[in-house]
């Protein structure tokens, strides 16, 4: 979890009168002329993990009408042979907007891991009731606003949304047939999205060994509430299970609000490599850890100092493990034939290693410039059906001389 962060006005007490006068002997206005703001409490793990609390100009419960959508499951494709599998995801289609234009292209009960190209603004506001959302702005920039504020957000920025939070995610240039504007990786977390805990000290601090630390954490940067009693719809996402709900007021009504659970961003220019006399194995680059699996940023580093080092990976059988690799900017020193959009999954069972002539070839090399995003998975992960198209067949014998 992101560090302790307040933002707006809190009463010096949780769970007492935050009154609008700022006198709690003096209660008039506001909804109801109740004279309050009305605070919501936002727990994880039951009441066992980290919280925040917020305050409304409005009860958070305030529903017009509730229906049912329909259910989405994600149709896995024909599984076929255990094989590396390369997507060619580069050119996927501008649709939707960046809730409806996702694409589901892996998954499994830990992690469904899609790719949007947002053509459209959001419709409708949007919340997910089982995921934490990590979404991975490959291109774009804009803000997303919740109930905690406005969090501005940037190319490379990973944006991280604490399941049920309400969003919407706005763009200041959205994709086109012709311009990839804003392009997205979005892994969804069944279980809680947070930190390696080997990164923190046991203050709860990131340790100085630690490749990224508090600063490059960013919150929500400012928070006006929005005081609106038109009905808003919200499409809420329960697993395979759609919802819509008509809300009898604005939820982003918040005046204030503290705590450790809200959206932040890291931007991935912001990880700190480690870099060593050898080659380093890839929990160096973890950044995130959820249920399941890891996230790890291969961001631009000095290579391995060692006269005689090899400087790409050795050849590895990843046993229980499915490696899916995201490739986002510059050269992959280990790689042949992927292209910046490429997903590479190298799944449990079968070794992968660093294509014929480059090892050779990055001899002399003293740095790379590669940006990748890793999604390592510990549940072998199903290919959906819409990732059949984007299939590179030959990837499987691209190892061959
Ligand atoms: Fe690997």
């Amino acid at each position: 979890m992101p560090q302790y962060r307040q933002l707006g006005t809190t009463p010096a007490k949780r769970h007492t009168i935050h009154a609008i006068s700022g006198d709690p002997n003096q209660l008039s206005g506001g909804y109801k002329n109740e004279g309050i703001y009305y605070e919501e409490v936002i727990t994880t793990e039951g009441f066992s993990r980290a919280y925040s609390i917020v305050y409304h100009l409005r009860p958070p419960t305030r529903v017009r009408r509730v229906e049912f959508v329909g259910t989405k499951p994600i149709e896995a494709a024909e599984q076929g042979a255990l094989r590396h599998l390369h997507l060619k995801s580069s050119g996927i289609a501008a649709q939707g907007d960046p809730i409806t234009g996702r694409v589901p292209l892996l998954f499994n009960s830990d992690v469904v891991i899609s790719r949007c190209r947002p053509s459209q603004p959001q419709a409708e506001l949007y919340r997910n009731a089982q995921a934490d959302e990590l979404i991975f702005v490959h291109r774009g920039s804009g803000v997303l606003r919740t109930m905690f504020g406005e969090l501005p957000f940037r190319e490379f920025d990973y944006i991280v949304i604490p399941k049920c939070t309400t969003y919407e995610l706005c763009f200041n240039q959205l994709a086109s047939s012709d311009d990839p504007a804003a392009d997205l990786l979005v892994v969804e977390a069944i279980g809680s999205l947070g930190f390696p805990p080997r990164y923190l000290n046991p203050d709860g601090q990131f340790r100085l060994g630690a490749p990224f630390c508090e600063r490059d954490l960013h919150g929500p940067a400012s928070l006006t509430p929005v005081d609106s009693e038109a009905p808003i719809t919200l499409c809420i996402k329960d697993g395979d299970h759609w919802t819509r709900y008509e809300l009898a007021n604005h939820p982003f009504d918040v005046v204030g609000w503290d705590g450790m659970v809200y959206p932040y961003t890291f931007n991935a220019d912001d990880f700190e490599p480690i870099t060593g006399k050898i080659h380093q194995p890839p929990p160096i680059h973890q950044t995130f850890q959820a249920s399941g699996f890891v996230v790890c940023t291969f961001a631009p580093r000095l290579l391995d100092t060692h006269p005689h080092a090899i400087k790409v990976p050795y050849a590895h059988n990843n046993v229980e493990s499915d490696e899916l690799l995201y490739y986002v900017r510059g050269q992959f020193g280990s790689r042949r034939g992927v292209e910046i959009g490429s997903l590479t999954l190298h799944p449990h069972g079968i070794p992968h290693g660093p294509h014929p002539g480059t090892i050779a070839a990055s001899m002399n090399a003293k740095s790379t410039d590669e940006l990748a995003v890793m999604v390592d998975t510990f549940r072998p992960l199903k290919i959906a059906k819409q990732a059949a198209s984007l299939e590179d067949t030959s990837y499987p014998y691209s190892w061959l001389d």
